[in-house]
C-alpha cells in the first residue's frame, strides 16, 4: 500500500513536470494529448485504479483518497490549461504572417466583371463628363414635395396613384419614382446656371418584359440665360451619338410631362435593325429612351428661380433601355436576376 500512495505521488510529480511544458505553449492539440496519457481509458489513472484492487481491504480508502487527489489536480489543471489555449491561440493566429494580398492569384480564378447597367452608366457619364456637366445625386427615397408637388404634378395626377407608386407607411414618403426630384434638390441648393446630371434607381410598381419595380435612369438638367429647345436637341443628339454612335438618329415626338413644356419623348433608331424594323422595336425601326422638354414656370416657381430671366431644360432617359439597346438584349429582367454567369457575359460596348 505504501508503494501505491508512494507510486501516486510520483505520478503527481511527472504530471507537474509536463503540465509545465504544455503551459509553455497551451495549444489544444497538446493539451488533448496531455489529457488522454493521465486521464484517458489507456491512462496512467486508470492503471492506478487497477492496481487498487489488490490493495488490503483495510487500507484501500487511504489508497483511494490519493488517487482521486492525483484525478482532482489532474483535472484542475487540464481545465485550467484549456481557458489558456484560447486566449494563447487568437494570439499565435494572429502573429502570424499576414496574407499578402498583392500576390497573384494562383489557377483559374474570376476576375469578376461589371452589370451592363455599370458599364451602359460609366459610359453615359463619361459622355456629360466631357461635355462639362456636373454628376448629382439624389434621395432614392423622397418627400412627395421633391418628387411630386414641386414638379407640377397635382393633387389628383394618375402618376401619383397608389398603382405607380410605393409609398412608405407614412404616405408624405415614398421610393421615387423618377429622378425628376434631383432638379428640385439641385436647383434648391444652386443658383442659376446649373449643368448637372444624375444618375440613380428609380421605382415604379410594374413588372414585365420592358418593365421592372426598379429601374434606373439619368437626370439631366440644363438653366441658364437664353437656354432654348435648339440646346436641348443638340445635347441629347451629341451625347446620343457618342454613346451608340454617329450613323443612329434620334426624334423627337410632341409628348406631355406636367414639369416641362413643351415635352417630347425621345426616339433613337433601332439599335438592332438600324431603323429597318424588327421584332425589339416593333418594326417601328425606333426605340423609346426618355422624356425630355422645357422646364415649367411653375417648376422655377417652386425653386424660386425668376422665370423671366432664366429657361432650361430637362431630360430623363432609362440607364437600363440604353443597355438593353446597346447589347441587344430582349428582356429587362434578365439583367436583375443577378445571374452571374448571365451577367459575366458583356465587355465594354464602346
Ligand atoms: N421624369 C420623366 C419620367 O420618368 C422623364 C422626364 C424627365 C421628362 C425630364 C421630361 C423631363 O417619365
Amino acid at each position: 500500500m505504501a508503494s501505491l500512495i508512494d507510486n501516486a505521488r510520483k505520478l503527481q510529480e511527472e504530471f507537474t513536470a509536463e503540465a509545465g511544458k504544455v503551459r509553455e505553449t497551451p495549444r489544444s492539440s497538446l493539451i488533448e494529448e496531455l489529457r488522454v496519457s493521465w486521464l484517458g481509458r489507456k491512462g496512467a489513472l486508470n492503471k492506478l485504479y487497477e492496481d487498487l484492487k489488490s490493495v488490503d481491504k483495510a487500507e484501500r480508502p487511504e489508497a483511494g483518497k490519493a488517487i482521486n487527489q492525483l484525478r482532482q489536480s489532474i483535472e484542475k489543471e487540464v481545465n485550467e490549461l484549456k481557458e489558456l489555449a484560447v486566449g494563447f491561440e487568437i494570439k499565435e493566429k494572429l502573429s502570424r504572417t499576414p496574407v499578402d494580398i498583392s500576390l497573384p492569384l494562383k489557377g483559374e480564378l474570376s476576375q469578376g466583371s461589371l452589370h451592363p447597367v455599370t458599364l451602359m452608366r460609366s459610359l453615359l457619364l463619361k459622355a456629360f463628363r466631357r461635355l462639362g456637366f456636373t454628376v448629382y445625386d439624389g434621395p432614392e427615397v423622397d418627400q412627395d414635395f421633391y418628387n411630386f408637388s414641386a414638379l407640377n404634378i397635382p393633387e389628383h395626377h394618375p402618376a401619383r396613384d397608389m398603382q405607380d407608386t410605393f409609398f412608405l407607411k407614412d404616405k408624405n414618403f415614398l421610393l421615387r419614382t423618377h429622378t425628376s426630384n434631383i432638379q428640385i434638390h439641385a436647383m434648391l441648393q444652386e443658383k442659376p446656371p446649373v449643368r448637372l446630371v444624375a444618375p440613380g434607381r428609380v421605382y415604379r410598381v410594374d413588372n414585365d418584359a420592358t418593365h421592372t419595380p426598379m429601374f434606373h435612369q439619368i437626370e439631366c438638367v440644363v438653366v441658364d440665360r437664353g437656354i432654348s429647345f435648339s440646346h436641348l436637341k443638340g445635347i441629347i443628339d451629341s451625347f446620343l451619338k457618342s454613346v451608340f454612335g454617329n450613323d443612329l438618329q434620334t426624334r423627337f415626338r410632341p409628348s406631355f410631362f406636367p414639369f416641362v413644356e413643351p415635352g417630347a419623348e425621345v426616339d433613337l433608331q433601332c439599335t438592332i435593325c438600324r431603323g429597318k424594323g424588327c421584332r425589339v422595336c416593333s418594326h417601328t425601326g425606333w426605340l423609346e429612351i426618355g422624356g425630355s422638354g422645357m422646364i415649367h414656370p411653375n417648376v422655377f416657381e417652386s425653386v424660386q428661380y425668376d422665370s423671366e430671366d432664366y429657361t432650361g431644360f430637362a431630360f430623363g432617359f432609362g440607364i437600363d433601355r440604353m443597355a438593353m439597346l446597346a447589347y441587344g438584349l430582349p428582356d429587362l429582367r434578365q439583367m436583375f436576376t443577378g445571374d452571374y454567369r448571365y451577367l459575366s457575359q458583356f465587355p465594354i460596348y464602346r
